[in-house]
């Protein structure tokens, strides 16, 4: 079977990204890396793709102001060109409006350092210290319009230890992470998701 062919949207670090990545050097994975987009020009993720040979573009979203729809036909534009098939966002950090999210019904993929539906948006770490969680975690979910709300791909558990800060525990997640993409992107480029 063809590979399918997968962008990765990125706005910092990307290691996410380069977890995927790896897992898609395999020959059997089902899916190739085709493309990693960044909406900032300076991602540190964009120096580690194109050092893997990863073909990279940028749509700087500053450039269209409060135009959010202008700055996502930029970002379709590029998916099309480059024969996209499936969207993993890994880090991006702009809300996407209906329009975009309907174009990938069902081929976008997100992470989230969290176990949802608990702790939605920002600062999970903090937030699942506060409450005083055993358990915490990270989810791949289908993009929808609402933020991190689609139907959940894979879980990851991960324990709260005695101690911790949101440092220790977000660093016990992002490996965690790490693991769980690739296994989802796997599942959802064969058609088992
Ligand atoms: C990860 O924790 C991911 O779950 C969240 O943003 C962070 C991105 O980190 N959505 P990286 O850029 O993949 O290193």
């Amino acid at each position: 079977m063809a590979k399918k062919r997968v962008a990765i949207l990125i706005s910092g670090r990307g290691s996410n990204m380069a977890s995927l990545i790896a897992a898609a050097k395999d020959d059997g994975y089902p899916a190739q890396i085709a493309l990693v987009l960044s909406n900032r020009p300076d991602a540190p993720g964009l120096v580690t793709a194109k050092s893997q040979g990863i073909t990279t573009a940028v749509v700087d979203h500053t450039m269209y102001g409060k135009d959010r729809e202008g700055f996502e036909r930029a970002l379709q534009d590029v998916l099309t060109a480059h024969r996209i098939e499936l969207v993993c966002l890994a880090g991006f950090m702009r809300l996407l409006t209906p329009w975009f999210v309907g174009q990938w019904q069902g081929r976008m993929l997100n992470i989230h350092p969290a176990l949802l539906p608990a702790f939605k948006g920002l600062h999970t770490h903090e937030r699942a210290l506060e409450a005083g969680v055993k358990t915490h975690g990270a989810t791949v979910h289908f993009v929808s319009a609402e933020m991190d709300s689609g139907p959940i791909i894979a879980q990851v558990e991960v324990p709260v230890l005695p101690g911790d800060t949101a440092d220790t525990l977000g660093a016990r997640v992002l490996e965690a992470e790490h693991r769980i993409y690739p296994q989802a992107l796997r599942q959802v480029a064969e058609g088992r998701a």
